[in-house]
């Protein structure tokens, strides 16, 4: 699957979006290694606090259905600017994602770029810092 078949799977998924509060709808696509593709929403809570971001949603479904290797996920905003993860999705993914993900932001005019993982965070914060520390 190419890069604009997944986003235009991401740009569907912004008619999913649960979002009454900002108004700001996302539609995420993953692209899972056994070539099946995951989507996702974010869906928003009055919280605020308790809102869950499209590439969470899309990864939370993936991994819950037991799958743990992927090859690139695409997002679609319905603003202007490209959408880009958030600090919290980039942290959750980092989990799961290497260097060389593959993660395409959209806008709502669908244009869009590619960027690998380790250019949206260069420094992650991972399990090889922690095990370091001293016992
Ligand atoms: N949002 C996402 O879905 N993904 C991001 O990476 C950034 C923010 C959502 C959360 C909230 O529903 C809305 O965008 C405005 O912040």
């Amino acid at each position: 699957m190419d890069n604009k078949q997944l986003l235009n799977i991401a740009e569907g998924m912004r008619e999913k979006s649960y979002s009454p509060y900002s108004g700001y709808r996302v539609g995420a696509a993953l692209l899972c290694a056994d070539d099946s593709v995951v989507t996702g929403c974010n869906v928003e809570n009055i919280s605020y606090g308790g809102t869950i971001c499209a590439e969470r949603t899309a990864f939370v479904k993936a991994i819950s259905e037991g799958k743990r290797h992927f090859s690139k996920l695409a997002i679609s905003v319905s603003g202007e600017e490209l959408g880009y993860p958030c600090g919290i999705c980039l942290q959750f993914l980092s989990e799961f994602v290497g260097a060389e993900f593959e993660v395409i932001c959209g806008n709502n005019k669908g244009e869009y770029k590619s960027y690998l993982f380790s250019e949206l965070l260069p420094f992650a914060f991972s399990s090889k810092s922690v095990n370091r520390v001293e016992k």
